[in-house]
């Protein structure tokens, strides 16, 4: 008698190509987010990524209880899915140290094949911060964003209580070309707001290896 294969991740990476996508640059892995890894991504979360007492995040989606956060999250992720287009796209990456997730990076963009931009987020457990993993990351991602997937500038935002987020983007590059005003938990908050070029871009020192951009970049609709 003859089984049917189970399903695996390279059969749905077939269908949505940002699931088989994979930045490595030393002990650091970004890799497309399967089902399973919302799950585990979503329990980290649940556990703590900041000190309650500050907001990192525009949009405060850690303001929930830790037994609503899973569910949330996944939706989150799956309506990043559901809603990828070429007008409209957001890439999130799940963060591997050593094969543990850690944490999410993430880039959101509109009308990319003409703006060639897109801001970038993203977060760690609270007991992955601190050790170089935020710098590491972030470099990580600019090798994907500017080397395989054709951007020319890639932009972040920090609320100004956000050194950490703020060093991150000093060390790689990042030059300051703004700020805005955000309500946040019912009072005004500055975010500063920054952009790279490529020309400024503090390289990793570490070689990093991008697998699955090519059917990325048929995706998004800027394949050669
Ligand atoms: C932002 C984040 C991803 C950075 O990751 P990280 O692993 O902590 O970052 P790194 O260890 O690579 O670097 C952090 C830098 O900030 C500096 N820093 C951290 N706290 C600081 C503080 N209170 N004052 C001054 N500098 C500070 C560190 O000294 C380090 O710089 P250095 O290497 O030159 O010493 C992580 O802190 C995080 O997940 N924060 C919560 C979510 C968040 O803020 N996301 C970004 C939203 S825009």
């Amino acid at each position: 008698m003859t089984t049917t294969p189970a399903s695996t991740a390279s059969d749905i990476g077939a269908v949505f190509p940002v699931l088989d996508l994979r930045v490595v640059a030393g002990d650091l892995e970004l890799r497309g987010i399967s089902d399973d890894d919302i799950v585990v991504l979503g329990a980290l979360a649940a556990k703590g990524i900041h000190s309650p007492d500050r907001m990192p995040f525009s949009f405060p989606w850690t303001d929930v209880t830790p037994e609503e956060l899973p569910l949330n999250f996944a939706q989150y992720h799956w309506r990043t899915r559901a809603d990828f287009s070429p007008a409209s796209w957001i890439l999130n990456l799940g963060v591997r140290w050593r094969g543990e997730l850690v944490g999410s990076r993430g880039v959101t963009t509109r009308n990319f094949v003409v703006r060639r931009t897109g801001e970038t987020g993203s977060w760690l457990g609270i007991d992955h911060r601190g050790r170089g993993l935020g710098t590491a990351m972030r470099q990580a991602m600019c090798v994907l964003l500017f080397d395989h997937l054709g951007f020319t500038e890639i932009t972040s935002g920090a609320f100004v209580d956000n050194p950490a987020s703020l060093a991150v983007s000093r060390k790689v590059g990042y030059r300051v070309n703004g700020t805005e005003r955000y309500e946040r938990r019912g009072e005004l908050a500055e975010m500063t707001m920054l952009a790279l070029r490529p020309d400024d871009w503090v390289r990793p020192d570490v070689p990093v290896e991008v697998t699955g951009a090519e059917r990325v970049r048929r995706l998004i609709g800027v394949a050669d």
